[in-house]
């Protein structure tokens, strides 16, 4: 298949991109480097010995992406380009729904000028907002409380009426929180900034860039009070979209997937496995509770594994193995010198 991967040069995308190639898919990536380099793509050429044809532009740039769609002429589109922090969302709304929602809307009017009807887009588990239930099924409400889950949950709609339009495909695919790097260590997480999220700021104290984690609260109604994740290995979620490649080409309509183990760990257990995996003593210290977070979050992933085939396959020590190899050998990321 000829897949266009938008952001493919992302964290997510460039997993995604070795495991499209692994299958021997055919693939463009399209992405304006706002959050990622070039380089990353030499190492998944480096990595796979595949071709990646790359075009750097907007996904909000109706030009560019008709030239991409008559260029490789997609059968399947993959859309990883967007924005993602949540904090940021909050303070910048318009720019968060231009990117991510009218993003959507231009990369799906190009794709109807090409005649393309099949798509696979990031979604987030975030979509659900505070749990009514759980584990979190595909019929659990959503009520997204920040900007950010609602520029997902928006796009979703959007994506369901379009393929409800015009006989296409749409898979949704809702991440839980992916983690985790190449077993090569040659691709994984390279924040920009102060990490938001808790893995790469582990990572970060573990080779000494930072002093220690603030765990945000430890008096929550969990085991050990520390807020529960489902947290899912980066190659295992780069895999649910290979497989979704695979089902798009054989269902119509939209359908949403939770993509998680089932198997939530705590801040305390993340902290403790990374500290096994890297033999360094990583300091905690307990603070108030981040605004906006709940207590935990928990995926029932039943349906992927029965209508995609799929499931994780990782283990929390792979996870804290993986990202401490990632970041003990690129300590600056893609720009340490010498990689
Ligand atoms: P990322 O920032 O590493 O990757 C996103 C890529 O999109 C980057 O390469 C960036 O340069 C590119 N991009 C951003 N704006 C663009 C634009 N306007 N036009 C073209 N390219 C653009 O993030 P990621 O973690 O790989 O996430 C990929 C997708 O998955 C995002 O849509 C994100 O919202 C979603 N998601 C991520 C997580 C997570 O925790 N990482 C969880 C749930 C959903
Ligand atoms: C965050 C986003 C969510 C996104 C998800 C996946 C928020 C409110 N939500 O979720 O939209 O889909 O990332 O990447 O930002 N923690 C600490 N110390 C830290 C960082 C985090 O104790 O320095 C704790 C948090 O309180 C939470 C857990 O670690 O209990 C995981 O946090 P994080 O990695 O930020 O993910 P989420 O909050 O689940």
């Amino acid at each position: 298949m000829r897949v266009l991967v938008t952001g493919g040069a992302g964290y997510i995308g460039s997993h995604t991109l070795v495991e499209l190639l692994g299958q021997a898919h055919a693939v463009c990536v399209m992405d304006s480097y706002a959050n990622s380099s070039p380089v990353v793509l030499d190492r998944v050429r480096m990595l796979t010995n595949g071709t990646v044809t790359a075009v750097e532009g907007d996904v909000r740039h109706d030009d560019t992406l008709r030239r991409v769609m008559a260029d490789f002429r997609p059968e399947v589109v993959i859309h990883f380009a967007g924005l993602k922090a949540v904090g940021d969302s909050m303070s910048d709304p318009l720019g968060y729904y231009d990117v991510n929602v009218n993003g959507t809307l231009a990369l799906l009017r190009a794709m109807d000028v090409a005649g393309c009807r099949r798509i696979i887009f990031s979604s987030s588990a975030t979509v659900y907002g505070e749990p009514v239930y759980l584990p979190y099924d595909e019929a659990h409400p959503l009520n997204p409380t920040s900007v950010y889950g609602r520029t997902k949950m928006i796009a979703e709609h959007i994506l369901t009426d379009w393929a409800a339009a015009n006989g296409g495909s749409a898979v949704l695919l809702r991440y839980f929180n992916p983690v985790g790097a190449h077993a090569s260590a040659t691709l994984g997480e390279d924040p920009a900034d102060v990490p938001n999220n808790l893995m790469p700021y582990i990572a970060q104290v573990a080779v000494g860039q930072r002093s220690h984690v603030n765990v945000f609260g430890d008096d929550y109604d969990t085991p050990d009070g520390t807020g529960l994740r489902d947290y899912i290995h980066v190659v295992d979620l780069a895999r649910a979209h290979v497989a979704a490649v695979d089902y798009a080409t054989q269902r119509k309509g939209a359908r949403p997937f939770n993509i998680g183990t089932g198997q939530p760990y705590s801040v305390q257990q993340m902290v403790e496995a990374f500290r096994k995996a890297s033999g360094h003593p990583i300091p905690t210290v307990i603070a108030p509770r981040r605004a906006g977070d709940i207590a935990a979050m928990q995926a029932d992933s039943t349906r992927a594994h029965a209508e995609l085939g799929w499931r994780a396959t990782h283990t929390l020590d792979d996870m804290a193995a993986s990202t401490w190899a990632w970041q003990s050998g690129n300590p600056a990321g893609f720009r340490t010198p010498g990689r």
